[in-house]
């Protein structure tokens, strides 16, 4: 898929016709399941130079005390949405995170043309990130930041049924993605994506607690819509808009 081709935006096409059967048990399952793989050493690094940045924003006159807000853009792409959420949220750094060099490297550089510098409390890192948000979460738990809202948009959906495990709520990431931030949002073009990521949310919630669950975890909100970007913010959302594709939302709020 390039990002330029507007107008062949595929619907996604599944061998699911509603949400994954298996989804409850693996919720569950990995909710009481220590996520142990080690962290890369790249991630590690660029890890550090988003600290670096962040530590040098609140340094440069943006005084705050721990913990310092921070926002997150996972799975940036070409940096559209990270440069826009700077603008949302001028006083705090935004930090847009994705994989692909080749993407990262179109970020800064198509965001509303050339005349639009990147806002200084802008910062891209290239990184995995089921390692970045472990490593986020660690900074969360000792009060040093605090994530008032972590965008989720489009990630891949991974739509065939035997790839159901790398979708973010079917994988032992989930419950510490879920309490990274107070918002987590997450937009998609897959309606069976945006259903599974709230009842995922819903199954944690209700867990009772236990030695995995600990009772001084949060409550959520939790909502699941259809919805219409007035403006779209992101390059795969101008392209599925342009497609006329239904879009959708899962926000959780704790
Ligand atoms: C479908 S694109 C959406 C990009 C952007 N959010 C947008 O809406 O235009 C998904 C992006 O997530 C990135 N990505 C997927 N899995 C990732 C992972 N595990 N770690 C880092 N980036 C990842 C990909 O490189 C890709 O840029």
């Amino acid at each position: 898929m390039t990002e330029q081709n507007h107008s062949h935006a595929k619907e996604v096409l599944s061998n699911q016709e509603g949400p994954f059967k298996d989804l409850e048990r693996l919720v569950r399952k990995y909710a009481c399941t220590p996520y142990l793989r080690p962290i890369a050493d790249h991630t590690r690094r660029a890890f550090a130079d988003a600290e670096q940045f962040i530590a040098d924003f609140y340094s440069k006159g943006n005084a705050q005390s721990a913990p310092l807000p921070v926002i997150l853009d996972s799975g940036c792409g070409t940096g559209e949405s990270t440069f826009h959420l700077a603008k949302q949220f001028p006083d705090y750094p935004v930090i847009g995170i994705d994989k692909s060099a080749v993407r990262l490297n179109k970020a800064s550089k198509n965001n509303d043309g050339p005349s639009q510098p990147l806002p200084r409390n802008a910062f891209y890192v290239r990184a995995e990130l089921i390692d970045f948000w472990r490593l986020a979460l660690e900074k969360v738990t000792a009060g040093q930041w605090t994530i008032p809202y972590h965008a989720l948009y489009y990630p891949n959906p991974w739509p065939k049924q035997s790839e159901a495990g790398r979708r973010f709520h079917l994988h032992p990431i989930f419950p510490a993605l879920l309490r990274l931030a107070h918002t987590t949002e997450l937009r998609t073009n897959w309606e069976i994506y945006a259903q599974e990521f709230a009842q995922a949310a819903h199954i944690l919630q209700e867990m009772p607690v236990s030695d995995c669950i600990p009772s001084s975890r949060v409550a959520m909100t939790i909502s699941c819509e259809a919805f219409e970007p007035e403006q779209p913010i992101t390059a795969f959302e101008r392209k599925y808009k342009n497609a006329r594709q239904q879009l959708w939302l899962a926000i959780v709020h704790q």
